[in-house]
């Protein structure tokens, strides 16, 4: 039998989980949807979510409240952990007792001074961004989810801006051909963009420095576009950073394909660093009257010279569309998406421990500790920690 102490027992404590408001300017999606609550309350959580969490991606309190949430002004009060999209506001971290985990994006490498904060405040943080992928962690891998939803939402707003068809159309008027569409860059939100392009008839060629990207945008129905240029792998499956020499050369050979294209979609990305720059203005310029471009990359620093994150911009003859917060824009599915890399984890991280289930999580578990930003006061991101040192040198 337990006696009451200040110490809950964890026969009789249930464990708590609090779902976080959004509060980034422009996000719409929420950490949880009200679908996936009962897998949860199933693994003996309570669930407790902030007064219109999911208003953005259509989910009203009543939806979680039906689905078996509580709704509270202060769901973290006695949370084990509080899950969101984007990392949490200092005011809320500074009312978490120590201890208190937090599972949401966190960009390490842009967030010191977070990163500091949730070592002082004692928290236990992790970030999705950080998820190794390995095939275990698939089920977890939240940029890939979000980068699934970035990738649709590029085709379809290049098919929206441009003023034609997409698809070949044969008529009794006479024939119309299919659009052009390249795309570079061929990671998961690139081969999403081909797909998406494909499945709207357009005739697709596309082009990635990983080796084996090849095969895999002939896979999609596009042709892969290959350059008298060496290749370059980076670690873990990534690419890796271009030279300038490299990165002219790269211009100089893509630079027919973007001037024949009726609608260019650049998704190049490069872990940590800023975004490649892949296409110059002058490049632009040689695209014909009415074409479209379309920049995934504007935010972290533009894969196209000019683009603007939000809004869009006109360079030569092409209406140029920066990318921002893009998985934000279809709130529904990329929160879906996110709900289950989230509830994925949790489920790895809840065990049970003395005959109850418990937020227990194992950080000798690859997936746990590779996610693990800080925890018991120590920042345990060993490149993170490496960057905050240098900063108080
Ligand atoms: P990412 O978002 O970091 O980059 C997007 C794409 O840009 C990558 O394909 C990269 O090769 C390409 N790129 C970089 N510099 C470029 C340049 N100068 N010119 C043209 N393209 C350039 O990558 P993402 O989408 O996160 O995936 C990268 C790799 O990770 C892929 O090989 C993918 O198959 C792999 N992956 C593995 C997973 C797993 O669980 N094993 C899960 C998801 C992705």
């Amino acid at each position: 039998m337990c006696l009451a102490t200040s110490t809950p027992c964890p026969r009789l404590r249930k464990v708590k989980i609090a779902v976080a408001r959004e509060t980034r300017e422009g996000e719409a999606r929420v950490a949880l949807v009200p679908e996936l609550v009962g897998r949860l309350t199933g693994l003996g959580y309570v669930v407790a979510v902030e007064p219109g969490a999911g208003l953005g991606s259509l989910h009203t309190d009543e939806d979680y409240l039906a689905a078996g949430a509580a709704v509270s002004e202060e769901p973290w009060e006695d949370a084990d952990l509080v899950v969101s999209v984007n990392p949490l506001d200092l005011d809320v971290l500074h009312r978490l007792p120590a201890g208190t985990s937090t599972v949401s994006f966190l960009p390490v490498s842009t967030s010191l001074d977070l990163v500091a904060e949730l070592r002082e405040c004692g928290l236990t943080s992790f970030a999705m961004e950080l998820v190794p992928r390995i095939s275990r962690a698939q089920s977890m891998d939240a940029l890939s989810s979000q980068a699934l939803v970035s990738g649709y939402r590029c085709a379809i707003v290049a098919a929206g801006l441009l003023r034609r068809f997409f698809p070949l159309n044969m008529t009794a008027a006479g024939t119309v051909p299919p659009a052009e569409v390249v795309v570079l860059g061929a990671g998961v939100a690139g081969l999403q963009a081909i797909a998406t392009s494909r499945r709207l008839g357009a005739v697709v060629k596309a082009y990635d420095v990983r080796a084996a990207a090849a095969e895999e945008i002939r896979s999609v129905g596009a042709t892969a576009i290959e350059l008298e240029l060496e290749t370059l792998e980076g670690t873990g499956g990534y690419a890796r950073e271009m030279g300038e020499d490299r990165a002219q050369r790269q211009r100089d050979l893509l630079a027919p394909y973007i001037a024949a294209a009726d609608a260019l979609i650049t998704t190049a990305a490069v872990p940590g660093r800023r975004a490649p720059l892949l296409v110059t203005t002058g490049m632009v310029e040689q695209m014909r009257p009415g074409s479209v471009v379309v920049d995934l990359a504007a935010e972290s620093g533009g894969n196209v010279e000019g683009s603007r994150p939000g809004g869009i911009v006109r360079i030569g003859n092409a209406q140029v569309w920066g990318g921002a917060n893009v998985p934000s824009q279809m709130p529904g599915p990329a929160s879906r998406l996110y709900a289950q890399n989230i509830v994925n984890i949790v489920t790895l991280m809840t065990r049970e421990v003395d005959g109850a289930p418990a937020y227990a999580p194992d950080f000798e578990d690859e997936i746990v500790a590779g996610s693990c930003v800080t925890h018991d006061g120590v920042v345990r991101h060993e490149a993170t920690r490496s960057a905050l040192q240098e900063r108080t040198v």
